[in-house]
């Protein structure tokens, strides 16, 4: 197996940095293929602590190459600052970091077009992370963007740059927002141009390289199945496709070169912005998983809303981005709540879905039909083996795999490397 993606099957959060950088150790190659700085991927290592935006989660393991491909928006800034943030703390990505000649670059305009454009829906806004990810990934598709082949090419670039942003200063104006200097930004846009170039190379020859010598390759997703721009919550989504139906595009990599996919989950859910919630809980519940589970933003700092596991959604995510391997994070949050709900279905308008409808407004519309299973006391952080779980906690993550239709590989109890529990072939489920 030399191919494995994990991507997240939820609303984003899910863990996926834990993961990644778990999974870096046995790995060559770890890979970004979508998504951009609106990501916050946290490591934890020890008394270290790294939150990750642009960089892909393998960058903590030293013996790893890690490649931002052709399907993420880069913003160079970020990306400059995290590999200096790194330097400082003697993790060194010279010669072990590559981004791609063809990914498309996230400039300072589409920043602000995303604080324009989320002014402008007012009550429609999105909540998303100001990161400039859905500006971007619209120049790409209308065929007006900046790649990082054009940031090398300075005579070429500048007079797009500037005709992009006499365009954007319009709508600036009219949702109230100070224009831009143009001047000014095409002088530091410059200027990050020299930084980011020993780091670009044409990363798709360089993955198919390593795919065909069965080098060990990580696809890092980035946001969740729900965030997806075709099977999410539209429009209350990202602008890129977060499973492994990402990649191909996002790499270069042929869809028949993955071997393994392993869905992320949380063993509840949480979800930042705005858009359909079902089992959010605005009550005790949901209060006592944002405290247990410290849910804030790893991006924005914004408070998650916080609810019970949604089979609904992880189902969907499992069939269409065909997952082999569930990990279920946080279990360890769970502990001390006196009863855990899964929502196994959802109810609209008397009928009783086992799908996502399409539309938005039916999606909020939706009710969730609960089952619910007992909580137990116990501190979980230090178990290392199913065994060693509590009945009720082994009873609770049997019936997530069963409801989701697949084995689950491994079970998070911590924030740690170390705090985890490997089933290899999935949990037995009890009769
Ligand atoms: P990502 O975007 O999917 O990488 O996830 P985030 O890093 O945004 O959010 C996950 C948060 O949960 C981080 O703060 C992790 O350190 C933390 N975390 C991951 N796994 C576990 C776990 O099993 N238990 C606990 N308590 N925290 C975890
Ligand atoms: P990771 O990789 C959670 C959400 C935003 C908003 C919507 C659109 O850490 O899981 P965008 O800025 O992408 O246009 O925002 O998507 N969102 C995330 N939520 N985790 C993320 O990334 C997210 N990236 C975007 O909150 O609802
Ligand atoms: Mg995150």
């Amino acid at each position: 197996m030399s191919v494995t993606c994990i991507f997240g099957m939820q609303w984003g959060d899910e863990g996926k940095g834990r993961m990644v950088d778990l999974l870096a150790a046995a790995s060559d190659v770890v890979v970004r293929y979508q998504g951009g700085a609106n990501a916050g991927h946290t490591v934890i290592v020890g008394e270290e602590k790294y939150v990750l935006h642009m960089l892909p989660s393998g960058v903590i393991q030293p013996d790893t190459v890690n490649v931002i491909a052709n399907g993420v928006v880069i913003d160079p800034w970020v990306l400059m600052q995290e590999v200096d943030e790194l330097t400082e703390r003697d993790i060194d990505l010279r010669g072990r970091l590559w981004i791609s000649d063809r990914a498309h670059v996230v400039m300072p305009y589409h920043r602000r077009m995303d604080e324009a454009m989320e002014k402008l829906r007012g009550k429609a806004a999105i909540g998303t992370t100001s990161r400039g990810i859905g500006p971007t990934y619209g120049d790409k598709a209308m065929r007006e963007g900046i790649r990082t082949a054009d940031l090398l090419r300075p005579d070429r670039f500048v007079d797009r740059l500037r005709a992009n942003m006499l365009a954007r200063n319009e709508i600036l104006e009219r949702a109230g927002l100070e224009p831009m200097d143009i001047d000014a930004d095409v002088e530091t846009t410059r200027q990050i141009a020299e930084r980011i170039k020993p780091f670009v190379t044409d990363t798709t020859t360089l993955l198919l390289d390593a795919w065909e010598q069965g080098k060990r390759i990580l696809l890092e997703g980035a946001q969740g199945f729900a965030l997806d721009v075709d099977h999410g919550s539209y429009p209350f989504v990202t602008s890129s496709s977060t499973g492994p139906s990402g990649v191909p595009a996002g790499t270069g990599l042929p869809p028949k070169a993955i071997d393994r996919v392993l869905g992320v989950v949380k063993a509840y859910t949480t979800r930042v912005g705005a858009g359909p919630f079902p089992t959010r809980d605005e009550g005790d519940a949901g209060r006592q998983l944002a405290e247990q589970g410290h849910e804030f933003g790893a991006t924005t700092g914004r408070p998650r809303d916080c609810g019970w596991f949604d089979a609904v959604v992880a189902r969907r995510a499992a069939r269409t981005q065909g997952v082999d391997r569930l990990a279920i994070m946080k279990l360890d949050v769970l502990s001390g709540l006196p009863e855990l709900k899964i929502g196994v279905a959802y109810e609209l308008d008397g009928q009783r879905l086992e799908a996502p409808p399409a539309h938005a407004a039916d999606w909020l519309a939706c009710r969730p039909v609960y089952e619910t299973w007992p909580g137990w006391q116990e501190d979980l952080t230090g178990v290392r083996r199913f065994e060693d779980l509590p009945q009720a906690a082994r009873d609770y993550v049997a019936r997530l795999q069963e409801i989701v239709g697949i084995p689950i590989g491994m079970i998070s109890v911590g924030a740690e490397r170390g705090q985890f529990i490997e089933t290899t072939d999935g949990v037995p489920v009890p009769a």
